[in-house]
């Protein structure tokens, strides 16, 4: 299928703020190592391929059969809640932060983009909570010397919470992470602190991962390299996900938090099928649970009803691509890596080099456990030795 972007406005709204990095003021004082900015980013008449589902979310009975549906044994042929195929066009604006390191070195060329999973924001990058630093790959990333762009999905965070149902699907998702990529990669962007940014590498955590993944097999020239975690490409283990999930309409679970969300939206009934679905003992911090539960951003309906509709052909993509998983992953794993990922493997044939790692002891949710240090060491250092920084201009001229 073709794409379908169209006009984008290179608008800068809502007061765009430049900040000193201060998550932790002990740590990261007036003396800032980084800086950042957050902003919204308009993107306007964006279409992209859609679906028209079978089924509507408004009330508790719908999304708990709905989960039934999803979570049977023989789902994959029972059950795809696909009417058929549409298209979608709209505005979006989309919330963002790229942030770059103070003292610019070469690396700074390169951005890393890095898209998140169902159910949270972009905070899962970068966790707000004091302490949260030893989780943050952005953190990582900018003491390595790299630039960083993570944003809130559409219908997630401070994004724009389009129809849950007909809008907010997988392929508008694709098709929103390659429009911020070229304005990342534009000449004179106003999105980059005025750091010329010359390549971008993707990384991907669950849901994101699978968007990052479709990028690179429809778009492979807007990215150098990519990284993916809780993700194996594998279907096979996600009905014991959907079922331990236990999703609600969020709105009538609590409309003190949600009660601006149309009923599409649904979010894990509690802390602990959140903790189910992302962690698993003993290699994580209860609090770091409780942070991420506290800051849950509901999932529109038809992101998980349009996953995998619309197949995107990863067998061409001949880049370098790491596959970073917690051994215990229950989404993508069942639960346990071992002998799954050589499957996953067979996904990316051309990938140079393809690194899959499955060892790491923790969930899907990779970031949130303890020793995440050493994770982003190995992703950062499956960046720095494949991606070649350009060494010309660091700043645009103008
Ligand atoms: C929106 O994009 C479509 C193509 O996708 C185009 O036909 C239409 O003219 C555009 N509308 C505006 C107002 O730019
Ligand atoms: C999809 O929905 C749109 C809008 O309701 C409708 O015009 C179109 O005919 C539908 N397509 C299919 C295949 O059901
Ligand atoms: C970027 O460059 C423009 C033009 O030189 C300047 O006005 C602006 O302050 C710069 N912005 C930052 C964040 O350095
Ligand atoms: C993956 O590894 C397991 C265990 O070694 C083996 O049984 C299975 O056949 C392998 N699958 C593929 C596709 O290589
Ligand atoms: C991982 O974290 C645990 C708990 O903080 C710690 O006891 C262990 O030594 C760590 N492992 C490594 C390899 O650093
Ligand atoms: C794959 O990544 C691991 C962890 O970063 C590293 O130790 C290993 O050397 C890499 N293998 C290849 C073939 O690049």
């Amino acid at each position: 299928m073709a794409a379908f972007f169209a006009a984008v406005l290179f608008l800068l709204v809502l007061s765009p703020i430049i900040t000193v990095y201060s998550l932790n003021q002990a740590v990261y004082s007036s003396t800032s190592a980084y800086n950042c900015k957050s902003y919204t980013v308009p993107l306007r008449n964006i279409s992209a391929p859609s679906f028209n589902l079978t089924f509507e979310i408004k009330t508790q009975w719908d999304i708990t059969d709905w989960t039934i549906n999803e979570a049977r044994r023989d789902s994959a042929t029972a059950f795809n809640g696909i009417a058929g195929p549409s298209t979608v066009a709209g505005d979006f604006d989309i919330s963002a932060r790229f942030c770059t390191p103070s003292k610019l070195t070469e690396r700074a060329e390169t951005v890393l983009v890095m898209t998140h999973g169902a159910g949270g924001d972009k905070t899962y990058w970068d966790p707000t909570f004091a302490g949260g630093e030893q989780y943050s790959l952005v953190q990582a990333a900018l003491a390595a010397g790299y630039s960083v762009f993570h944003y809130d999905r559409l219908g997630a965070g401070q994004s724009t919470k389009a129809d849950p149902h007909s809008v907010v699907q997988f392929p508008i998702q694709v098709e929103i992470l390659a429009l911020l990529t070229q304005l990342l990669l534009a000449p004179s962007s106003p999105y980059t602190l005025n750091v010329s940014i010359a390549s971008a590498v993707h990384f991907g955590y669950s849901y994101g991962s699978f968007i990052t993944a479709a990028l690179a097999s429809k778009y492979p020239e807007l990215t150098q390299a990519i990284s993916l975690t809780g993700y194996s490409g594998i279907f096979d283990y996600f009905n014991i996900f959907i079922a331990g999930w236990q999703s609600r309409v969020a709105t009538l679970l609590d409309s003190t938090r949600w009660g601006d969300l149309r009923t599409g939206y649904v979010t894990p009934v509690d802390i602990y099928a959140d903790a189910y679905s992302q962690f698993k003992s003993p290699y994580f911090d209860h609090s770091v649970v409780e942070w991420a539960s506290s800051g849950r951003s509901p999932y529109a309906i038809g992101e998980l009803a349009t996953l995998g509709q619309m197949p995107y052909d990863t067998s061409n993509f001949n880049k370098p691509v790491q596959v970073f998983q917690g051994h215990y992953d229950l989404a993508a794993c069942g639960g346990n890596c071992d002998s799954v990922l050589n499957r996953t493997a067979l996904l990316w044939p051309k990938a140079s080099p393809l690194n899959i790692t499955g060892t790491f002891p923790a969930g899907h949710a990779v970031n949130l456990h303890h020793n995440a240090s050493l994770a982003f060491a190995a992703m950062l250092d499956f960046v720095k030795r494949n991606i070649k920084v350009a060494g010309n201009l660091l700043f645009d001229p103008a």
